[in-house]
């Protein structure tokens, strides 16, 4: 796969994250970059807890930090893992992309040996929830 810089950014600095994953749970460590629409970046890894379901996933981290930086529009995530499938963002992640996404939203899933698939997220989630009003 050819990549951008942007994208070699991305895979670097979600690596970096997934090496800080707490996840002494599952073992399974998860790292997330961001590149937000002003070219701005942000990284998140998984953060478990002894009370499972209040342990976080790696988006759900990198999307938190976007927002604090002051960004509200994810331009590509990259999410990295290590497992014996590719790993896709989970069903909760997908929504919580899709918050700050558009159509042309990108997501690159990756395994330590590099992004291997991009996807949009409209793509991923094409029927997702929009609107309750
Ligand atoms: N996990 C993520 O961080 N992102 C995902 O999209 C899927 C799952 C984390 C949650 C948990 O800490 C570990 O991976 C195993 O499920």
């Amino acid at each position: 796969m050819n990549i951008s810089i942007s994208e070699q950014k991305l895979f670097e600095l979600a690596t970096k994250a997934r090496n800080n994953a707490y996840a002494p749970y599952s073992h399974f460590a998860v790292g997330a970059a961001i590149e937000s629409e002003n070219q701005n970046f942000y990284v998140g890894c998984n953060v478990e807890n002894l009370s499972y379901p209040v342990g976080t996933c790696a988006e759900a981290g990198a999307i938190a930090a976007m927002i604090a930086g002051g960004d509200k529009q994810i331009c590509r995530i990259l999410i990295l893992a290590d497992g014996k499938e590719l790993i896709a963002p989970c069903g909760a992640c997908l929504q919580r992309i899709k918050e700050f996404a558009d159509d042309s939203t990108i997501v690159l899933l990756a395994n330590p040996q590099g992004i291997q698939k991009q996807f949009t997220i409209a793509e991923l989630l094409p029927f997702g929830f929009t609107n309750s009003e």
